[in-house]
Order: C-alpha cells, then structure tokens, then sequence
C-alpha cells in the first residue's frame, strides 16, 4: 500500500553541497516528492522531534548537530515507503551502513549519517507535523 514517510537531508550532507545527488538517488528508488523545504530547525523543535532520545548521551550532541545549519526537509511516497526508504539509507552509523546506501554514500558516522527516515507511519505522522501542513502537500 502507497505510505509516506520523512526524510530530513541534515546540516553536514546540505553544507557539503550532496542535496541533489542524494535527491537523484531517491528519485531513482522510485520514491516521489510530496513536499519539500529547506529550513534551519529551531533548538525547541529539534528538542521535541527527537525527544524520545532525551535520555541518551548523544542527545545534546544530537541535538546542537541537528541545528548548526540548514536542513532539507522532504515528503516521500512509496508503497511501502518507511520500510523501503529505511532499507536504502542503510544503517544509522554511516561507517557500517552497506555499500551504495545513501548514508554509506553521503554520511560520515554515527551522528553526521546525512539523513533521517521514519521509523514507522505513526511516527511519520507527528514528525511530519513539526515541519508542513496538509496544504503542502501536492498529490500529482
Ligand atoms: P536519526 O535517524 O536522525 O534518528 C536519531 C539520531 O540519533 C540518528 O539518526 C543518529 O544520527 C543519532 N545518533 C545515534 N547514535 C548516535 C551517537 N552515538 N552519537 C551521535 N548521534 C547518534
């Protein structure tokens, strides 16, 4: 069945220019775009979309990284998409993900992964409502 899931192409892979390749490689995993942005997430909103990591030691890290510059923000649908988009970003550490996963391709290691993918659809439900409303998205 056709389901959305996020991806956010984070500060590292945006500042280093991989934006549109890693566009083209989700392009060519038949993914289509719904809705795009390119935003700097505030620290109160980054605080809350990762707030289920609160407890973890990498969450300030995670944290002051999600904010140290523009992300982009993207809509995907797919059948099947969280799943799907999850198997080709690869492992969250970019330094195991499998060869020719975007975070192999474009990330650099644990943190600095290049991009996140939702982990479920309910999931992708609240985070998608951090960043876009209804009216964003174009069904064509
Ligand atoms: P993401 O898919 O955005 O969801 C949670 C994030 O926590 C994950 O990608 C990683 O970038 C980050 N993360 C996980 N483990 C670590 C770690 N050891 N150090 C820093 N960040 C981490």
């Amino acid at each position: 069945m056709s389901e959305k899931t996020l991806c956010i192409i984070k500060p590292r892979a945006v500042k280093k220019g991989l934006t549109g390749k890693i566009i083209d490689n989700i392009i060519e995993n038949k993914f289509k775009i719904l809705a795009i942005k390119k935003t700097l997430i505030q620290k109160s909103t980054a605080e809350k979309f990762y707030a289920i990591h609160k407890d973890k030691f990498f969450y300030n890290d995670l944290i002051e990284f999600m904010t140290s510059g523009p992300c982009v923000i993207i809509v995907l649908e797919k059948v099947n998409a969280v799943e799907n988009f999850r198997k080709i970003i690869g492992d969250t550490d970019s330094a195991k993900a499998k060869e020719n996963t975007i975070r192999n391709k474009f990330g650099l290691n644990n943190r600095a992964n290049a991009v996140h993918g939702s982990d479920s659809e309910k999931n992708f439900k609240k985070e998608f409502a951090f960043f876009f409303t209804n009216d964003d998205i174009i069904e064509v």
